[in-house]
């Protein structure tokens, strides 16, 4: 199998340290602790939206930016990457690393999680499904299928993001032990349209 990594939709390498930022954050945990308390996904969404609503007065985007506005879509946002982590992981490595950069006009959120190589090809083609798509026709055509089979997710999260938040995502692929591939999952989200 090829060592290298592969990328896909809105991928940017963000830098590991604070510079140029308004802020960056880091936190690293465990799918499996996420998965058996799941109240750990709803609290650390809630802690990092409320903490990085607190920058809000530094955002410049020729308006004021109300922080319980940030708090609420990030809340939201968050839990999403943090609920993937815990449900879709597998293999050998659970670790999961939460990263946020915070910039003048917009946000990067990145969180890392491990997969078995097995489950790589279905992600890919649900992401290219995603990023090649309109999502508010996507969205719908999503829901109908819904309501038609019984499947676990009812994989609108993402689109849901791109539809009302204009979210966009960014995911790498790399394989990074014997039957372990890290998925690195880019949430981008302009200031403006919160
Ligand atoms: N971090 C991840 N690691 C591995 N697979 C993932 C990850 N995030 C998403 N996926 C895959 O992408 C699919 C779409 O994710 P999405 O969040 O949009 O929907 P969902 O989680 O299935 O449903 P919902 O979010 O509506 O409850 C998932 O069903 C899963 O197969
Ligand atoms: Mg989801």
């Amino acid at each position: 199998m090829t060592k290298e990594a592969k990328i896909y939709g809105n991928w940017e390498d963000l830098p590991a340290s604070a510079g140029g930022t308004i802020s960056h954050s880091r936190m690293e945990t465990d799918s499996r602790q996420l998965a058996e308390y799941w109240r750990r996904c709803s609290l650390s969404s809630d802690f990092w939206a409320r903490y990085t609503a607190l920058s809000s007065p530094e955002f410049s985007v020729g308006r004021p930016v109300r922080r319980d506005a940030v708090e609420s879509t990030l809340s939201y946002l968050l839990n999403e990457l943090f609920e993937n982590t815990a449900k879709f992981s597998g293999g050998p490595v659970a670790a999961v690393v939460y990263e946020s950069w915070l910039f003048p006009d917009r946000m990067a959120f990145q969180v890392t999680n491990h997969i078995e190589p097995a489950r790589r090809d279905g992600f890919v083609q649900l992401i290219e499904e995603l990023l090649g798509n309109d999502p508010d026709e996507l969205y719908f055509k999503r829901l109908e299928e819904n309501a038609e089979t019984d499947q676990k997710g009812s994989g609108l999260g993402y689109l849901t993001l791109m539809k009302d938040y204009k979210v966009r995502f960014g995911f790498r692929f790399t394989p990074v032990a014997e039957g372990s591939i890290a998925v690195d999952v880019q949430a981008h989200i302009h200031v403006k349209e919160i």
